[in-house]
């Protein structure tokens, strides 16, 4: 058996770059048609032109997966226009950094809205349509803070470890309808999120040599091998596998102490 996804329509929010990006692109070039939904409509209608087409089309729909009414717009018209949905990405998400008290009311909402609250809106309006099609497979992206903190990133850490038990309740009331629900969470991988990140500190590149020596195999990830592991939940091969957590980090997590490297970390770039 390969991993394939012909006649099977997969959405992915926050497709237009990044980890999304590569998981659109998997998800295209193992036979899905895909449909990007990403806030970012110039770089997102680009990655949608860019996909590798075949005998699918693809798709860019605007949308903000903050905002339930457009989440609930675009799922329908995905629905309409691309026959429905067998898989669902959520992996839109921003990084925004402080303690509590350095927190702003917006700031924490903010974060909430797209991190967890716009799975909670994406899942929402695409699992009906997944149970019209007899069943589907939702990813979650989370992140090695879905089981650890850093410093200096309360409301992202928070949303990070809720994103998991979302997953888990997803897992079991979706369970009889065949509908299985994972979450990947990656280490530090080279997107522009990260990049903005290290960007932040005086000296971005000693913030990027410091990712690459968190993780044990010496590196900061590639999107691309996140969007591998996303791709086998999503797929047959994985179809024993509901309500799990599969760390893609590079060995970070293993070592006694977990993310001990503070100094020069992108958490810390912004603590004064
Ligand atoms: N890059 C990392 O090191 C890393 C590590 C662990 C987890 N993650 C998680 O992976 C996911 C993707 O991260 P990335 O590094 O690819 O980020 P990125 O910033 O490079 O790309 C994120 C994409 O999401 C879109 N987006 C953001 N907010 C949105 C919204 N409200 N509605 C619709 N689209 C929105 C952006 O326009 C962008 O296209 C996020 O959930 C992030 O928390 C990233």
């Amino acid at each position: 058996m390969t991993i394939r996804f012909d006649g099977k329509v997969a959405v992915v929010t926050g497709g237009a770059m990044g980890i999304g990006e590569a998981a659109a692109r998997k998800f295209a070039e193992l036979g899905a048609a895909v449909a990007i939904l990403d806030r970012d409509a110039e770089a997102g209608a680009k990655t949608a032109r860019a996909l590798p087409a075949g005998k699918t089309r693809h798709a860019f729909y605007g949308c903000d997966v903050a905002v339930p009414a457009q989440v609930q717009k675009v799922m329908a018209a995905v629905t309409a226009e691309m026959g429905g949905i067998d898989v669902l990405v959520s992996n839109a998400g921003i990084q925004r950094y402080g303690d509590v008290v350095g927190t702003s009311e917006e700031l924490w909402d903010e974060v909430m809205g797209v991190n967890l609250k716009g799975c909670f809106h994406a899942a929402k309006y695409a699992v009906p349509a997944m149970v019209q099609r007899g069943g589907g497979a939702i990813v979650v992206v989370g992140s090695v803070q879905t089981f650890t903190a850093v410093g200096n990133s309360a409301a992202y850490v928070t949303a990070k470890h809720a994103l998991l038990g979302l997953v888990r309740a997803m897992s079991l009331d979706y369970a009889p309808q065949k509908i299985r629900v994972n979450c990947v969470c990656p280490g530090a991988i080279d997107t522009p999120m990260l990049r903005w990140a290290a960007s932040l500190a005086p000296d971005p590149q000693k913030v990027m040599d410091t990712c690459d020596r968190m993780h044990p195999l010496g590196r900061v990830g590639r999107p691309e091998e996140v969007a591998n592991a996303i791709a086998f939940l999503a797929s047959d091969w994985a179809s024993f596998i509901t309500g799990a957590s599969l760390l893609v980090d590079g060995g970070m997590l293993t070592p006694t102490g977990g993310m001990g490297f503070q100094e020069g970390g992108t958490g810390a770039a912004t603590k004064q």
